[in-house]
């Protein structure tokens, strides 16, 4: 299955993508991850996204395309992909419907996690990562274990994102309401889009998704 988790900043996209690949052997295709991989191992394109990423604003379509283009094309397919955080503006959503037709692929259920922005700054605000394998934690709901070695893969290395802050995620969220919204509309319209509640607990967004998962396959 090929499948797009639609919803803003801190829904819980990359928390619940992770469990797909682990339960489903399924590829997470992350444009917000390439973007900070680009930043970190320091090419043009990372240096040219820096700025705008920090600030909470959209990079361009163009970039974001060719990343996941350029991940289309090596075909890790696998279970099928995740795609999470993209598509971000109607541009992208069609470049990624002519991509799979290309590829003689389908989309087969854009999952939109609905929560509410109050919900957004606690949980923003909170959130580490592991800087090795992207294990997500959260200082109330998921914390650092007290031996301070990730549940995943035991490193040590914990990151706060640039952009969790409140300024950067004000942008963000405006980001996502002027910009990616309509793609629910969008996806409703052709018949793709289920609906999950992002403010339940993260074993029963999981179910929630893997019963919207079962109506689509
Ligand atoms: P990106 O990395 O995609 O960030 P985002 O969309 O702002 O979303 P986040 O990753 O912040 O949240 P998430 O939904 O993954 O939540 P998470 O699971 O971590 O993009 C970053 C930037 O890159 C953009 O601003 C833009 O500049 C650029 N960019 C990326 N893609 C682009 C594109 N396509 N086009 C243009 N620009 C692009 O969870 C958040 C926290 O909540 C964690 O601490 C987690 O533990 C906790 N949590 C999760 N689920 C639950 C739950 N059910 N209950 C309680 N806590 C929970
Ligand atoms: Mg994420």
């Amino acid at each position: 299955m090929n499948i797009i988790l639609l919803g803003p900043p801190g829904a819980g996209k990359g928390t619940q993508a992770r469990k797909l690949v682990d339960e489903r052997n399924m590829v997470q295709l992350s444009t917000g991850d390439m973007l900070r991989a680009a930043r970190t191992s320091g090419t043009e394109m990372g240096k040219m996204v820096a700025a705008v990423m920090d600030r909470g604003d959209l990079v361009t379509d163009d970039i974001v395309i060719g990343l996941i283009r350029e991940q289309l094309e090596s075909d890790q397919g696998g279970g099928g992909y995740i795609f999470d955080g993209f598509p971000r503006t109607l541009a992208q959503a069609d470049a990624l419907g002519r991509l799979l037709v290309d590829m003689g692929e389908n989309l087969d259920c854009v999952i939109e996690m609905q929560v509410d922005d109050d919900a957004l700054v606690d949980r923003i605000t909170a959130r580490s990562t592991c800087g090795d394998c992207g294990e997500v934690y959260n200082d109330n709901t998921k914390p650092i274990p007290a031996d301070e070695k990730c549940t995943n893969c035991g490193a040590s290395n914990f990151q706060r994102r640039a952009d969790d802050n409140e300024d950067s995620l004000r942008t963000r969220l405006m980001a996502y309401y002027k910009q990616t919204s309509p793609l629910v509309g969008y996806y409703y319209a052709k018949g793709d889009l289920r609906s999950v509640d992002g403010l339940a607990s993260m074993d029963d967004v999981a179910t929630s998704i893997a019963s919207a998962l079962r109506q689509s396959e």
